[in-house]
């Protein structure tokens, strides 16, 4: 079954701290955009790739994308990740049935991994992956003392690819949109709508790059052969 693709890449990075957008900081001199996006080489992605790029920096995501193979509908993103997707959503034309929305911050997604929460999206409309936590989970209580400690056992730490059929994600957009909802990821926005979610355990090199010492990280996974 064909899938679209939509890649939110329209983030500063500001944790990153560079005086570039994250996506195209360069990992072992290429950017981290095309690193994603070289993850996604299946026959099954429906064409165009939607690509989110933050408002002003349309050229030189051009240009980064001029050497890929692969046809990229570039897409003004919004303020927060959720106006970003919101406006990919809009471009979705045509015959597939499910979409994967990936960060364009995730370049080390596995092939298997992508295989599995597709299949599971096909399955029960809407999946993700993710991660049970490793580490004890503590909770502030917003003035810098502990306030709970969740239950360690069911704590995922959310990732992505997460996989809709497209009527699924565009219904929990409507319904967010109603009712002002704000969500860091889609799957959260979708089971707020009420659509049921399956987790799909995802694999711990599929980090998201945010800080400096993940971009060093990264270029350490990539300088000793990750693949
Ligand atoms: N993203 C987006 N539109 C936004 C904000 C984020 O498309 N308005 C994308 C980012 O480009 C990234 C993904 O969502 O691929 C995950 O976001 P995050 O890691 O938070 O990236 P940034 O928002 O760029 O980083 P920061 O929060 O440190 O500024
Ligand atoms: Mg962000």
């Amino acid at each position: 079954m064909k899938t679209h693709l939509l890649i939110p890449a329209a983030g500063m990075g500001r944790r990153l701290g560079k005086d570039l957008p994250k996506a195209l900081v360069p990992l072992r001199g290429e950017a981290l955009l095309l690193a994603t996006l070289k993850r996604f080489a299946f026959p099954w992605i429906a064409m165009p790739v939607i690509v989110l790029f933050p408002r002003g920096h349309e050229a030189e995501f051009r240009k980064v994308l001029a050497s890929y193979p692969i046809p990229v509908e570039l897409v003004e993103g919004g303020g927060e990740r959720q106006d970003s997707v919101m406006r990919g959503l809009r471009f979705i034309k045509g015959e597939a049935n499910l979409v994967a929305i990936h960060d364009a911050a995730r370049p080390f997604v596995s092939p298997e991994d992508i295989s599995a929460v597709v299949e599971a999206a096909e399955r029960h409309g809407a999946a993700t992956l993710a991660m049970p936590v490793a580490d004890t989970i503590l909770m502030n209580d917003g003035g810098g003392f502990l306030h709970n400690t969740p239950d360690r056992s069911l704590l995922w730490a959310c990732q992505t690819p997460q996989v809709f059929q497209i009527d699924v994600i565009r219904a929990a957009y409507g319904w967010a949109g109603e009712n002002g909802t704000l969500c860091t990821d889609d799957a959260t926005l979708v089971y707020r709508s009420g659509h049921a979610v399956k987790l799909v355990r995802g694999s711990a090199s599929n980090f998201k790059i945010t800080t400096g010492s993940d971009l060093q990280y990264a270029d350490f996974l990539m300088e000793h052969g990750f693949s």
